[in-house]
């Protein structure tokens, strides 16, 4: 039975039928408690989600429906290191990769928070070798770049990582990250680069990723080319990986190898030795400061009554605009460059992790489950896509991410960038009436072409200033969003079959296009076309 059939959502869908009237300027007028009752603090990220078309009676429902899917059990089992990841037969333990070295976790009887800290020290000792210049390659000089070769979760949260945490980076360290198959990525990445003052770090949980592997391989030639001797290898490439077979089978010394473990989902790896390239670039102080955040989130998240809780506040609202206002996506809005990467990171957090159509009983959902997720640092969006959120005819619910203090406080840049950020969300929860426009004389038919009919809900989040701490505190914030938002409708959040079967045909077809001959390919008349004509066209290597 779904959730859908459960007392808590047929009261919410009543409930809906009422607020789907209401208009947050009313609202707002009515209580001028709203800001202050809608509104949440934790260790200095602030929460204000006044703006979202729900009263008081709209958030007790939604504490009710979490209550009725046993939101708080499914937390404890989480944390606990129960095998909640079913189909894959796996614990779910990414908030141990943060769990202070003087607490224990048992899996399977094993303390999990000494393996976790015994491989960060590693990695610590590492990161200062390179940093300091100690580490030296096959030449003897030290690294000047380090490039990570990784995709999905193996990239993402580093690259995202690196590019929040910049200002703490290590400026003399060229840090590049190579996902794509397509070789422009790597080459690009290379361009101009010397192979003996360069270290590849291969990032890849199974290592079996086709891209990953292709892309290291090339990796290795290109060391190759230039230093020649087989001995470089050692010295320019070390690995990220819970598959030690594979990498040593790949021509990786087991000294250089960094191991995480199953229970590690990729897209929720950043603090495993996934972030090693993040390590590199900022410092294991920093890095661990990062650590702290994300647990400071995790006990939050783990104690925290649902109702001030402020993952299990951002998820219900999400399903509220999901489920009853029929949103198809959520925007994601960091108003601060440093966190351009923040939107494609979650993107992948989101729809790898809620996008399913099956529940955790085999059958198909009743309800809709993941939204689609997009975003972009403010104020470029503002020129890009905000005419639709203002205008368009699809709800799109947005959080916005700012922060009082820039990294770079040059002449009034912040204050303009603010003042966006705090205009916007007014404008979209408050719009613009033809009437005030009448009021200032607009010319009649150009009335309704300005018109803001506002109404349009928006989460606001900020804190103090981006440091690594709070960094790990907004990673936390979305992760554990997303789980609470799994178990409400009852899928697996932490599998990922859905990328499984274009991976094996493009094993089937890759081996057509090597063959030069597409006549024996079993697909379909259109891809056969298309077959053709792309072997026709292409360059013979
Ligand atoms: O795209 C599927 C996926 O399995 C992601 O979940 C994962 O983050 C990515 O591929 C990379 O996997 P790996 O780290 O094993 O190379």
């Amino acid at each position: 039975m779904g959730i859908e059939t459960g007392v808590a959502w047929r009261e919410l869908r009543a409930h809906f039928e009422h607020v789907a009237e209401l208009q947050l300027s009313q609202m707002f007028a009515d209580d001028p408690q709203r800001a202050e009752v809608f509104s949440l603090e934790e260790q200095g990220l602030f929460l204000d989600y006044a703006k979202n078309r729900i009263t008081r009676e709209s958030i007790d429902l939604l504490i009710k429906l979490a209550n009725e899917a046993e939101l708080p059990a499914a937390i404890s089992d989480m944390f606990a290191g129960k095998k909640i990841n079913k189909t894959e037969g796996r614990a779910v333990l990414h908030t141990a990769l943060r769990a202070p070295k003087s607490s224990r976790i048992e899996l399977d009887g094993v303390d999990v928070v000494s393996q976790v800290h015994a491989v960060l020290d590693n990695m610590a000792e590492f990161s200062e070798a390179v940093r300091s210049g100690q580490w030296l390659g096959f030449t003897g000089k030290p690294v000047r770049n380090v490039i990570n070769i990784g995709i999905g979760g193996s990239d993402l949260g580093p690259s995202m990582a690196c590019e929040a945490l910049r200002t703490y980076s290590q400026r003399n360290l060229n840090i590049q990250f190579v996902s794509n198959v397509d070789a422009s990525d790597f080459a690009e990445a290379v361009q101009g680069l010397n192979a003996d003052e360069t270290l590849f770090i291969v990032c890849s949980k199974t290592f079996t990723t086709d891209e990953t592997l292709t892309n290291a391989r090339t990796a290795r030639a290109w060391l190759l080319d230039q230093l020649v001797d087989g001995d470089a290898v050692a010295k320019h490439f070390v690995a990220v990986s819970t598959n030690t077979d594979e990498v040593q089978a790949f021509g990786i010394d087991p000294q250089n190898i960094f191991g995480f473990w199953d229970w590690v989902g990729g897209r929720y790896s950043l603090c495993s030795s996934v972030g090693l390239a993040l390590m590199v670039s900022v410092g294991s102080t920093n890095f661990r400061a990062m650590l702290s955040g994300f647990h400071a989130m995790d006990e939050h998240f783990r104690t925290a009554p649902l109702e001030k809780n402020m993952p299990v506040l951002l998820a219900l609202l999400g399903i509220w605009y999901n489920n009853f206002f029929a949103a198809e996506t959520h925007a994601i809005l960091p108003y601060d460059h440093y966190l351009k990467l923040f939107p494609a990171y979650f993107q992948q957090g989101d729809m790898e992790s809620n996008g399913k159509y099956i529940d955790k009983s085999g059958a198909a959902v009743t309800v809709q489950t993941g939204p689609i997720v997009w975003g972009q640092a403010g104020t470029n969006g503002q020129h890009a896509f905000y005419q639709l959120l203002h205008q368009g005819t699809k709800l799109v619910p947005a959080d916005f991410i700012g922060f009082a203090q820039s990294h770079n406080p040059i002449a009034d840049h912040h204050d303009k960038l603010m003042a966006n950020f705090f205009a916007q969300t007014q404008a979209l929860a408050f719009g613009k009436s033809s009437q005030a426009l009448a009021d200032e004389g607009v010319d009649e038919a150009l009335v309704p072409h300005k018109t803001f009919v506002g109404n349009r809900p928006t989460n606001t989040l900020m804190a103090e200033k981006l440091t690594p701490f709070v960094l790990g505190q907004l990673i936390a914030l979305y992760e554990h969003k997303i789980f609470t938002q799994g178990v409400i409708w009852n899928v697996f959040s932490f599998d990922q079959w859905g990328v499984e079967l274009g991976k094996s045909l493009a094993v089937e077809i890759f081996q057509q296009l090597e063959s030069g001959d597409a006549s024996k390919a079993k697909v379909d008349a259109s891809t056969a076309q298309l077959m053709d004509r792309y072997l026709s066209t292409r360059k013979s290597r």
